[in-house]
């Protein structure tokens, strides 16, 4: 006999998402798109597949994600194309192209999809991994980061994801960042035997990125090179200290964290992540900051930009670990119907319930008895509706309530009725 082939699988670092994981995903996105909502944030759907440029110039040429990670190809016309690492660039070429700039009042988009880094494969970091993100365009005041943290605070509140820290710097702008890295540079250059083969490459090519090393031997000459917050411009202070005002007459709880500058190269000023300690080694749960120069970057006018992007993946490690959200069992009907007198009936039956919207399954043969309660029982239906055919004749069905135990006769016109009154008086418990 010819060998079976083996199943092709899944790409490294990919993943399948199957039932009932991807109910709690679909109930997690619903929350984040009604707060979101709440905040007059509006979808944004961009590509995945997007000019390889545009991620060089924006994400910068010389960070990791750019450098090792990205999934880059020639198209068959000659163009470098990339699945895109994130979509910050994307949000904002989008705004630019389609003209959104020039109408009044600032904008608020949020995003949701794939994202490809190739990254070393481990809990929490993926190849594929999906960000959950939202951007305000149009407006550099403090308030607009506090109320995008606020936002957070709030999302993260409603889906009870205590054991959250929010971690917050600012990375300076154009005109004092610059200074500050040469600084940096030359501080490095002095001590940058004592490092790690990686923190010695940083410090030529991006030496901020140093700041994020996470290697222990490193820590105690990171700890001791100049602080960023120590050379902030006038504004820069002035803004970081706005924000942190206003946080805490919020009740928005933070820890200040001269280190973190993140990956990526368009920060400017409020720089923040929140981390989960119930998430191992990549605890980071999601990221953002401001971005006044992107828009400049990518060929556009001066536009002021902020937001953030939740790690779906970590953040529904973090949901299932708090229990707020409970994917659901099974349907909510399960139809068993035995003869064949009783079949057109059972249909007919099945499919009333469906229009009325009460997830409802049917066997697609019939079965006895015993073997359909078994299987009610199997796939956690919360009734079964049972319909020979002596019940179909006298238009009645046997409703077993599969949790309770407990079975009813009830005439098949009362069927939607005495559901509904049950789940609706369910849902009020
Ligand atoms: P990021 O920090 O690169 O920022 O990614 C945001 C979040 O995505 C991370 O905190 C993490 O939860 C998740 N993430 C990143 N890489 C992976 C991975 N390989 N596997 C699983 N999860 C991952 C950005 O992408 C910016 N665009 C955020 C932003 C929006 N800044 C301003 N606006």
């Amino acid at each position: 006999m010819a060998k079976r082939p083996d199943v092709v699988p899944a790409v490294k670092g990919t993943r399948d998402l199957l039932p009932p994981e991807t109910d709690l995903w679909h109930q997690a996105e619903q929350v984040c798109r009604a707060v979101f909502e709440a905040y007059n944030y509006r979808e944004m759907r961009t590509p995945i597949l997007e000019e390889t440029e545009l991620f060089a110039r924006s994400v910068g040429a010389e960070t990791d994600i750019v450098g090792k990670q990205m999934y880059t190809f020639e198209d068959r016309d000659g163009r470098s194309l990339t699945l895109r690492p994130e979509a910050t660039a994307s949000v904002v070429r989008a705004y630019l192209e389609s003209g959104a700039r020039n109408e009044a009042g600032i904008k608020k988009y949020f995003y949701l999809g794939p994202m490809f880094r190739r990254e070393r494969p481990q809990k929490g970091r993926y190849r594929q991994f999906y960000q959950i993100g939202a951007e305000v365009l149009g407006s550099g005041r403090p308030e607009v980061d506090v109320e995008v943290l606020e936002m957070l605070h709030l999302l993260l509140g409603r889906l009870n994801l205590g054991q959250c820290e929010l971690l917050l710097n600012s990375v300076g702008c154009s005109n004092c960042r610059p200074k500050y890295v040469r600084l940096l540079q030359k501080e490095l250059q002095a001590v940058g035997a004592k490092l790690c083969a990686d923190c010695q490459r940083r410090i030529e090519r991006n030496p901020l990125r140093v700041l994020d090393c996470k290697i222990a031997a490193d820590q105690p000459v990171i700890d001791s090179l100049p602080k960023i917050s120590q050379h902030w411009c006038g504004e820069c202070a002035a803004h970081f200290e706005q924000v942190t005002t206003q946080l805490t007459e919020r009740g928005i709880a933070f820890r200040r964290t001269p280190r973190l500058v993140r990956g990526l190269d368009y920060y400017t000023r409020t720089t923040f992540e929140i981390t989960h300690t119930g998430l191992g080694a990549q605890n980071a749960l999601l990221g953002g900051g401001r971005y006044d120069g992107l828009a400049e970057l990518l060929g556009g006018p001066p536009v002021e930009g902020m937001g953030f992007a939740i790690g779906e993946d970590r953040f529904l490690m973090a949901v299932e670990q708090a229990g707020a959200l409970r994917a659901a069992a099974g349907p909510e009907v399960f139809v068993a119907w035995l003869g064949e007198g009783a079949q057109a009936a059972a249909f007919r039956l099945t499919r009333r319930l469906r229009a009325e919207g009460f997830r409802t399954e049917i066997r697609p043969d019939p079965v006895n008895l015993k073997k359909s309660l078994g299987l009610a029982n199997k796939t956690h239906a919360r009734f079964a509706l049972v319909l020979g055919e002596e019940e179909a004749a006298k238009e009645v069905v046997q409703l077993k309530d599969m949790e309770a135990g407990r079975q009813e006769e009830i005439p098949i016109a009362r069927v939607v009725e005495v559901l509904k009154d049950f789940f609706s008086a369910a849902k009020r418990t």
